[in-house]
């Protein structure tokens, strides 16, 4: 049976290829897709979204969100995904509207109205997911499991301490990760192992259809940046993992653990805390992936991209 599942997102390059994977794939049932500002604002994400479904045909509804975390003012990653947010790929004029409902309603009323459960992919910050919790509290019982890109067991990328989509957040994320739903955090210390050589984007670009092609092009923008702003050669590619292991739950090596979010204002703020060693003997609070099978991954990536015609 195809697992339901709504795609919470801030495209943003490798939140596109998520969305690609999500969008073609046998076993993913793509319910919508609902949108938060991240990697740039609200509305040039959403563009993105739609820009994406568009070109690949992909028919989902897709939803506008928060404009802005629930407390910090937003922060944006135009270091990594350029002024439009999905720099590199040119589309044709964009036909497709977006749907009228906001996201946080849209996931809230569709979680009530559904008989069976629905997991949420959240690739962007928790902001849109916190505020359906919090619009209906009732909705934790109809989730199956939070699959999300964030967080890290180590250091982070936008501080030392914090991993990005947590920290633009961390308010929301407390929100989600204490609300009891079983979690998997796909966090930065699985995903920095994801690297896109060259070697990666040729195999994609073999492929020779439109979605390698929306690949290639993405990739090469998104690389030039991972190198100016980390040293990557090869950025990592993070937010795809989360639809990998739906695909395919192999790939991932989870540890169930505590996990707290550090919202305090500190230099520590939106730093994820996983008690890999249960050193403070607290429940366990999340699935953390502790590492990733790189091979299976990419060729995850690739039996997706294949299926576009
Ligand atoms: C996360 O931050 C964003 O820039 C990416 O899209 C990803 O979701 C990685 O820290
Ligand atoms: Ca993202």
């Amino acid at each position: 049976m195809k697992r339901k599942i709504i795609l919470d997102c801030d495209p943003g390059h490798d939140d596109a290829v998520a969305l690609m994977m999500a969008g073609i794939h046998p076993s993913i049932d793509l319910l919508g897709v609902t949108i938060v500002s991240g990697n740039q604002t609200l509305e040039k994400n959403l563009t993105n979204a739609l820009n994406i479904c568009q070109y690949l045909n992909i028919d989902v509804p897709v939803y506008a969100g928060s404009t802005r975390p629930l407390v910090k003012k937003p922060v944006y990653a135009e270091f990594i995904h350029g002024k439009s947010g999905l720099d590199g790929p040119t589309f044709d004029p964009l036909v497709k509207k977006p749907e009228e409902k906001f996201a946080p309603v849209y996931i809230a009323e569709t979680l009530m109205n559904s008989e069976e459960k629905i997991t949420l992919v959240p690739t962007g910050p928790l902001t849109n997911i916190a505020l359906a919790m919090r619009l209906e509290p009732k909705i934790v019982d109809k989730i199956e499991e939070i699959v999300l890109m964030g967080g890290s067991v180590d250091s982070g990328n936008i501080t030392p301490a914090a991993e990005f989509n947590i920290w633009v957040d961390a308010e929301a994320a407390r929100i989600v990760f204490e609300s009891g739903v079983k979690v998997v955090m796909c966090g930065l210390n699985v995903t920095r192992k994801l690297r896109c050589f060259q070697e990666i984007i040729d195999r994609m670009d073999k492929i020779g259809n439109k979605a390698s092609t929306l690949f290639k092009e993405m990739m090469e923008f998104y690389n030039q940046t991972q190198l100016s702003s980390f040293g990557w050669v090869g950025g990592p590619l993070h937010d795809p993992l989360t639809i990998a292991y739906l695909i395919d739950n192999s790939v991932l090596k989870l540890n169930h653990c505590h996990v707290d979010v550090d919202n305090n204002n500190s230099v520590s703020y939106g730093r994820t805390n996983c008690d890999f060693p249960g050193i403070q003997g607290l429940e366990p609070t999340a699935y953390v992936a502790e590492d990733v099978d790189i091979e299976k991954f990419w060729n995850i990536i690739e039996e997706c991209l294949k299926l576009y015609s």
